[in-house]
């Protein structure tokens, strides 16, 4: 689509234009493979919060308007790779409905949303005239902890598997502050939780870049 002088000027940004893509997308994908009940009061839910236009964090990877579900989506993209590995597959026979995959990948950050807000600070522009710029910030008003508040939100409307609320719980590896022993139980117990894991580091990683300042 090309604009000229004349038409009126597309008043959304980049970021904005590509979370109402993401969006998009991620409807999609939901409604598609979550249908189990309660999943439609969930994603009612979501699309009554900040979870299609918040960041997935203050100042690392997705802190832009939309990095949330962007980083869902990235995340969903990389799990799906993994568990169609030959040798996840054939090898260590994991395998897990594609309803699984998507509650996992899609709703595994439900901890973020309502949790970022925007403030300003002042900092000296290019002129070296003190302007004030926005940027993020965390309110965690249900501090139940990060996986451990993903399972809970999402449980508040639909029964998760067992192998679900793990993958989710645990879904920050030994990289969260907790027993080593319990993470590496858990991986080892629910693959989906190690899959997941491995895709969330290679979504923030690999797939989000550097941070935007
Ligand atoms: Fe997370
Ligand atoms: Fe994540």
């Amino acid at each position: 689509m090309s604009y000229s002088m004349s038409d009126p000027t597309p008043s959304l940004s980049p970021y904005a234009l590509q979370a109402a893509e993401n969006r998009q997308r991620f409807i999609e994908i939901y409604k598609t493979h979550i249908t189990r009940d309660g999943a439609d009061k969930l994603l009612a839910y979501l699309e009554n919060s900040d979870f299609f236009t918040a960041p997935a964090s203050t100042r690392y990877h997705g802190n832009y308007e939309g990095g949330l579900c962007q980083h869902s989506l990235n995340v969903y993209d990389a799990l799906v790779d993994i568990l169609n590995r030959p040798r996840v597959k054939e090898t260590y026979g994991i395998s897990y409905s594609d309803e699984s995959i998507a509650i996992a990948a899609l709703l595994h950050d439900l901890c973020k949303v309502n949790f970022y807000k925007v403030s300003t600070r002042n900092v000296k522009n290019e002129q070296g005239r003190w302007e004030a710029q926005p940027y993020y910030t965390i309110e965690d008003n249900l501090p139940y902890g990060h996986g451990e508040k993903s399972v809970y939100i999402a449980s508040g409307y639909m029964r998760l598997t067992r192998d679900e609320a793990f993958a989710i719980r645990y879904h920050m590896g030994f990289s969260g502050p907790e027993d080593p022993g319990n993470v590496g139980k858990a991986l080892e117990m629910f693959p989906l939780a190690w899959a997941l894991c491995v895709a969330d580091m290679e979504a923030a990683y690999f797939m989000e870049g550097s941070p935007k300042k």
